[in-house]
């Protein structure tokens, strides 16, 4: 039997279809924020990720997927998505356009790690990039979007942490302070870490094997070093996300995995019980710099990714209730073949009004199409023959209370109407009897007593 590889998903069945609401959660708040969607290439030139996440990262030397393609280039599988938009943002001259262009991108990043949950080689990432603007109201605002997200998904136990690396004057100084810092015992830390100190020291602050070591815990603070223009953009940030009403720590030890960042970085984790070790759902900062490091014109940037596959592990670890359906509406059942044609026209006739309706296709006999017809928790069942048809008349059951009607077929829609939106068909949490969606928790959402302001304003 061939085996999916290490590290890698198929998405099946109720998880499928969680992703698929997560996905429409996300598209629906793009929206609101005016992002535009994006989408750039699963693989790209290796050395984009060389220049653009830098050659010293733990992503750059142990973990991309690299190859020589069949005309001899070397070629990457994407570890993250901001590289590939910067490139393409120079590349289609986005920075033409009247600033800041806002994107976001939802799509498979690969990177080579050893296989734990929470930590894939396979892996998907909602993200986004905000390029040509310093306004540290959108850092505010970047970090707003994942805040949003989690909150409309009902996921409650998030933690914001933030920091700021500085400019380019700041990094530089904290830099030297490292060097002089790590330099006398770099002996005490492991192999990774003594190529680090050479590279770039910041990285040992972000080592896995040496994260618990008093060492890297008494190293010096970003923040005393960053100068007065630094000091003075972190506290606006600040500043905006209070107004933003958004909870956030200050975690001065913060300085993410990847080399492009400088000024705000951030980090939301989970804590969520049982969640372990693997517990950062997003994080992102600002990236000053990295369109010029990439050929473009000088150009700022900010941006954030978070994990798809962390964040549904921990709406599953909190039991969140997402208002999918796993049921279907009406099952429709038949015997002969004069029957199963009429089920044929009958199920597209109630699929193109909106229902959601399935049939028989393996030739079962009624008794077995009623115990799939449970399977797929039908809450009604047409059972359909030839009796009944000559008069233009089918059998509807109410799966749960196995009450039976038989109606005349053009009365089969208001039917429906009637018996589906009443106490039997299970209104999911957000969804009100006029059908009307509400996001998830939403501000002034009266969901949960079943009654919306489509009523009200009398839609
Ligand atoms: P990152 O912190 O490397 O940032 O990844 C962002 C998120 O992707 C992580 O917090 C995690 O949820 C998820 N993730 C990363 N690696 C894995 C993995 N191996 N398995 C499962 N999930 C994973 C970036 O990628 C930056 N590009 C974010 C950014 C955008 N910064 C500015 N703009």
């Amino acid at each position: 039997m061939i085996t999916k590889p290490k590290g890698c998903h198929d998405l099946i069945g109720l998880e499928a279809k969680k992703w698929r609401y997560v996905d429409s959660v996300i598209d629906n708040l793009m929206e609101k924020y005016n992002y535009n969607y994006m989408r750039t290439p699963v693989f790209e030139s290796s050395e984009l990720f060389h220049r653009g996440v830098g050659e010293g990262t733990d992503i750059v030397t142990k973990e991309t997927y690299d190859f020589k393609d069949r005309g001899d280039r070397n070629v990457t599988l994407r570890p993250e998505g901001t590289a590939g938009i910067v490139r393409s943002y120079i590349e289609n001259k986005m920075y033409g356009e009247p600033g800041p262009v806002k994107v976001y991108y939802n799509g498979t990043m690969y990177r080579y790690e050893r296989p734990q949950s929470g930590r894939d080689r396979e892996f998907t990432q909602f993200g986004v990039e905000v390029l040509g603007s310093n306004d540290p109201l959108v850092d505010a605002e970047v970090i707003s979007i994942p805040v949003l997200l989690y909150k409309i998904l009902g996921l409650k136990g998030i933690k914001v942490k933030i920091n700021s690396l500085g400019d380019k004057e700041s990094r530089e100084n904290y830099r030297e302070a490292l060097v002089k810092y790590f330099t006398p015992q770099i002996d005490k830390l492991c192999e990774d870490c003594h190529d680090r100190l050479e590279k770039n020291p910041l990285r040992i602050l972000d080592c896995k094997v040496d994260k618990d070591s008093d060492i890297l815990k008494n190293a010096p603070k970003t923040l005393d070093f960053l100068n007065e223009e630094s000091k003075e953009r972190f506290e606006k940030v600040k500043e905006y996300l209070d107004e933003l009403e958004i909870d956030y720590e200050v975690d001065d030890r913060l300085v993410r995995g990847l080399d492009y960042y400088n000024h705000t970085v951030f980090e939301i984790e989970a804590s969520v019980e049982g969640f372990g070790s693997n517990n950062v759902l997003g994080g992102g900062g600002r990236y000053n710099g990295l369109v010029e490091t990439l050929d473009g014109p000088a150009t700022c940037g900010m941006g954030f990714a978070t994990g798809l596959g962390r964040l549904i592990q921990a709406l599953n670890l909190e039991e969140v209730q997402l208002p999918i359906h796993d049921d279907i509406e009406l099952f429709v059942m038949y015997v002969s073949e004069t029957e199963k044609k009429y089920a044929a026209s009958l199920v597209q006739y109630l699929r193109a009004n909106g229902y959601r309706v399935d049939t028989e296709y393996t030739e079962r006999g009624l008794k077995a199409q009623f115990k799939q017809a449970d399977r797929l928790k039908a809450k009604y069942l047409i059972i359909l023959n030839d009796e009944d048809l000559a008069k233009d008349e089918i059998k509807i059951k109410n799966n749960k209370t196995k009450e039976e009607d038989t109606i005349g077929v053009d009365y089969l829609l208001y039917y429906l109407d009637e018996h589906l939106t009443e106490d039997d068909y299970d209104i999911p949490e957000d969804e009100c009897q006029c059908g009307h969606k509400h996001e998830h928790g939403e501000e002034g959402c009266s969901c949960h007593e079943h009654h919306c302001h489509c009523e009200d304003e009398g839609e």
